[in-house]
This record gives structure tokens, C-alpha cells and sequence, in this order.
């Protein structure tokens, strides 16, 4: 099997697995609960927040364990938008957020009555930070981007934003989402207030996520219930998954650099390659994440490729996994404007350090050989 999708999600860790599958059998106790084996688990759990803490650069009080990056970001859009919507309801984010972004900014808009802004994207997938820094008003409360792209893995710069951000209206709350930077790239929270992390996307479990929250953001709880997660996230604690997303995140962020290095090597390789064939167009921009490239084959249609690549054993997507049931153009492809031919032809591959050269030759060859077979649409 030759997987190119690690954007959608990456196998487990086998140091991770085995470290889990260990915690599971033993520390069974409720972490809430009043004798011995509760107090060893909360300790295991906190011990994990610290380090993810020190990895982070940030206090253990300001983590809190959640079940997935999409939990993280509905809990710091509508957390902090219904603890500051006295003060303000306009709040803003990009037109190339993940669902879980998109869909909760709507929602906060059709059923709380929230004023949304969407800031541009331009073709290359930047943002129009000009454009920003005039839709920030008096009564902007909270703005979101995430960090890197999962489409087409355009890098948005963060802390040129917060900058732009915090001195428009000292009072806006800024969110990031970093899922797929995680790992990836430098990760550095000084002056972001609310950021959002997945373990899935970094060898890790699924069913763990992180909420960064500084200590001077505030957010009501979406989940009412004990005293887990310092009020904020009620449940019994997924100790072994919080315990072990630790070593998940050391792992990703220890070797973020070699991994980085690596892997834009085979991204240069590829683009090259690509780049040589006449029905294929590269959608992403150069100064992308390496871990993301975008092509489009026009006239062909994307699913009928996935699928027969499939048929050799290589695993591609079309777009977002959780969007890859709609068949309308990707937003993140019409927020670019391309041409519709491009963007209703789109591929998304993502590589790891897994990945090899090797494969991605085959994968090449296998392209290849796809479109010399399958009918081109009109
Ligand atoms: C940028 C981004 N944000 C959020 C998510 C949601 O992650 P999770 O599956 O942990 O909810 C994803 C997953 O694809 C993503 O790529």
C-alpha cells in the first residue's frame, strides 16, 4: 500500500500503541475518584499536562484535553464567543477554514445571531491581512485562522496576524487552529490566545485533543459537568489518551525539524516531476507546507482517478476527508477563485516522513498510466 494522505490521517506510532495499550490495562480508576488508583491516574494525567506544557512553553493550567481537534475548535469559537458576547458579537475568520471552523462561525451567525466577516483569500491562498486589519472593530471579540491549510497547505503568518490583531483592539481573543502544523513547523503560543492541536494527525490516537487557553482568555464550557479540565470540559477524564498524547507531542515536535527537511525534499522532488507532465496543474503555492501538494488534472474526473489509483494500492484523496462526501467544488478552492476546471479536477496528496522516494515514483508511474486509460470529460 503506498498512502499519500496523512493529512486525512497518519497510522499509530508502535512506541505510542504499545505505551497506551499498557496504561490501559492498569489504570482503569476514575481519576476524579477519592482513594489510591483515582490519585495515581490524576497524577499520570497531570504529569502529561505538564510536559505538554514545557513542550509548549506554556502553563499546565492553560491545556485542556479534549476528544479531537474538532471539539477544540467548537470550545474556542463558542466559548469565547458566549463569554464575550456582552461586550461584542462581531467576529471574524477566512473564507478556507476546516468544517469544523466554517460550520461553527455559521452556526454562531443563523442560530446565536453573531455578525461574521470572512477575510479573502487571494489565488495563491493568501490571506488579505489589509482587508483584516480594517474588518477588526470595536466590537470584534474573537478572530480565526488556522496555521497551515489542509487543502492546499498554504502557511498563513500567524504572528504577523496576532500583531495586526491585538493592536487594532487589544480586546480581540485570537484562536489558531494548528492541526497540521503540528509537527511540521514552529510552534510558538506567546501571542496567540486560544490555539487547537489533534493527535491523529501526528502518529498518535484518535479521539485526543488539545485546547490551548491563555490564562487571560475565557471561554464558557460547551460540556457542563465536574471539575475535569479545571471546570471547563466536563466527563470523566480519557486519561490513558491524555496521559499518552505526551509522548505523542514530544515525538511530533522533536522531530519537526528533520522531518520538515526531509520531507520538502520529496516535495521538491515531485513538484519537478509533475511539473513535466502536460495534464497535470499544481494548485499549491510554492511557499506551501511541504506536507500538502495540490494538483489538479483537468477534465478528468478527480474521484474516477482516487479510484483507480486505488485499484494499484495507492491511497490519494480529492479534498478535506471531512468533506470528501459533497461533490461541489471545494471552498477552500473557490475562496482561491480558480478556474473551475481546476477546481472541480483537484487532488490532494500528503506525505510524512514515512513516505519514500520510491513511492512516489510508483505513484507517478501509476498517474501515468491513469490518465493515459480514463476518459477525459468534456
Ligand atoms: C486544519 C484541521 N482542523 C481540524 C481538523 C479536525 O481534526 P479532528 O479529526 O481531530 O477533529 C482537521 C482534520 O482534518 C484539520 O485538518
Amino acid at each position: 500500500m503506498i498512502y499519500l494522505d496523512y493529512v486525512a490521517t497518519t497510522p499509530l506510532d508502535e512506541e505510542i500503541r504499545s505505551t497506551y495499550t499498557k496504561l490501559l490495562t492498569t489504570y482503569f480508576a476514575n481519576s476524579d475518584s477519592a482513594y489510591a488508583p483515582g490519585y495515581e491516574v490524576s497524577r499520570l494525567i497531570e504529569q502529561s499536562r505538564a510536559h505538554i506544557a514545557k513542550l509548549l512553553h506554556v502553563s499546565p493550567d492553560e491545556l485542556i484535553f479534549t476528544s479531537c481537534a474538532s471539539e477544540s475548535n467548537n470550545t474556542a469559537i463558542k466559548g469565547t464567543a458566549f463569554q464575550y458576547m456582552n461586550r461584542g458579537k462581531h467576529i471574524i475568520t477566512t473564507a478556507f477554514e476546516h468544517s469544523s471552523v466554517a460550520n461553527t462561525f455559521k452556526q454562531l451567525e443563523e442560530v446565536f445571531g453573531f455578525d461574521v466577516d470572512y477575510v479573502s483569500i487571494d489565488s495563491n491562498g493568501h490571506l488579505d491581512l489589509k482587508e483584516l486589519e480594517s474588518l477588526i472593530r470595536e466590537d470584534t471579540i474573537l478572530v480565526s485562522t488556522m496555521y497551515v491549510n489542509n487543502e492546499v497547505g498554504t502557511i498563513n503568518p500567524i504572528h504577523k496576524i496576532a500583531s495586526i490583531v491585538h493592536k487594532k483592539n487589544p480586546k480581540t481573543k485570537y484562536h489558531v487552529d494548528m492541526v497540521q502544523a503540528l509537527g511540521k513547523l514552529p510552534i510558538t503560543l506567546d501571542d496567540i490566545d486560544l490555539a487547537t492541536f489533534s493527535a491523529h494527525k501526528v502518529f498518535g490516537l484518535k479521539g485526543s485533543g488539545l485546547l490551548y487557553k491563555k490564562r487571560t482568555a475565557s471561554i464558557i464550557p460547551l460540556i457542563n459537568g465536574g471539575q475535569q479540565e479545571n471546570g471547563l470540559r466536563g466527563g470523566t477524564s480519557n486519561a490513558c489518551v491524555d496521559i499518552v498524547l505526551a509522548k505523542t507531542m514530544r515525538k511530533a515536535i522533536e522531530s519537526q525539524k528533520n522531518h520538515y527537511d526531509y520531507v520538502k525534499s520529496l516535495n521538491d522532488y515531485l513538484r519537478v516531476q509533475l511539473s513535466a507532465m502536460d495534464n497535470v496543474v499544481i494548485n499549491s503555492p510554492e511557499d506551501a507546507s511541504p506536507f500538502i501538494l495540490n494538483i489538479s488534472c483537468p477534465h478528468y474526473k478527480p474521484e474516477v482517478i482516487v479510484h483507480d489509483l486505488e485499484t494499484k494500492g495507492i491511497y490519494i484523496s480529492t479534498k478535506s476527508a471531512c468533506s470528501s462526501k459533497k461533490v461541489e467544488i471545494s471552498h477552500t478552492l473557490a475562496a482561491m477563485h480558480l478556474d473551475p476546471l481546476i477546481g472541480t479536477s483537484a487532488l490532494r496528496l500528503s506525505f510524512s516522513h514515512l513516505t519514500t522516494k520510491e513511492e512516489l515514483d510508483t505513484f507517478l508511474d501509476a498517474l501515468k498510466d491513469t490518465l493515459n486509460r480514463i476518459k477525459k470529460q468534456r
